[in-house]
């Protein structure tokens, strides 16, 4: 049970993008039935947009370690439809327990993460959601990049140098290199919106056949 006196882990950044997320990401969500969100951070996604998602099943996750950034408010003020936290590291498969392999998700949805993981773990991200995801899934991706080569503002260069400093592997991200390893695992991008605060929201959706030439010079 939760201490009421103590304050629930909270992202500012989180509040102030979640209306902006859920105005793009609702209307592709209508016939969707099961989301697996990589990366949830304290839950603040999860809890008010399942809320607001009824028929959505909600599955949210995180690393081992930043698990108890996620609990308490999953605790406090999950709806229903939100499930109980996985500890999913992209870099570990499967990400599913084995009893859920057989239904997976139709919506991969992560936020504020490919700039966070190292190189190697972006791979990953891509190279296990290819493994997961079947036709027609959705990957989500919302966050900073860049576009050939070129920052979309100089306040995510600013960002782009913190990040390195910090971890030089991870930084915001060229969309042709996660594009790229998008199609290499069997994903077509099929929008690309600007948002608010120098950030993308980009859907992938997967195909039901191996990348053609064609699709792979995309
Ligand atoms: C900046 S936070 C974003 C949290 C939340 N999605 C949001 O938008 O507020 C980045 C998140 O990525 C997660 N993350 C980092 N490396 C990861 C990995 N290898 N696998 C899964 N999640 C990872 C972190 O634990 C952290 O919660």
């Amino acid at each position: 049970m939760k201490n009421i006196d103590t304050p629930l882990p909270h992202s500012e950044p989180c509040e102030r993008n979640k209306q902006a997320i859920f105005d793009v990401i609702a209307p592709l969500l209508v016939n969707a039935k099961y989301l697996l969100e990589i990366g949830s951070g304290t839950g603040q996604h999860a809890v008010w947009m399942a809320r607001q998602l009824p028929h959505l099943k909600w599955q949210p996750s995180e690393i081992e370690q930043c698990l108890i950034n996620l609990q308490p408010r999953l605790d406090a003020e999950a709806p229903d439809n939100v499930l109980a936290p996985l500890t999913i590291d992209v870099a570990e498969y499967p990400w599913l327990p084995a009893n859920q392999v057989g239904s997976p998700p139709d919506v991969l949805l992560t936020c504020n993460t490919l700039h966070i993981m190292s190189t190697s773990h972006v791979e990953a991200f891509w190279s296990h959601a290819g493994q997961l995801f079947q036709a027609d899934a959705l990957a989500i991706v919302y966050g900073p990049f860049k576009y050939n080569g070129n920052f979309t503002t100089l306040s995510n260069a600013s960002f782009d140098d913190r990040l390195k400093r910090r971890d030089p592997l991870s930084g915001v991200r060229d969309y042709e290199w996660v594009n790229e390893l998008a199609n290499t695992n069997g994903f077509d991008c099929t929008a690309d919106h600007a948002m608010p605060s120098n950030n993308q929201f980009i859907v992938w959706r997967k195909r039901n056949r191996q990348p053609t030439e064609e699709t792979r010079l995309k």
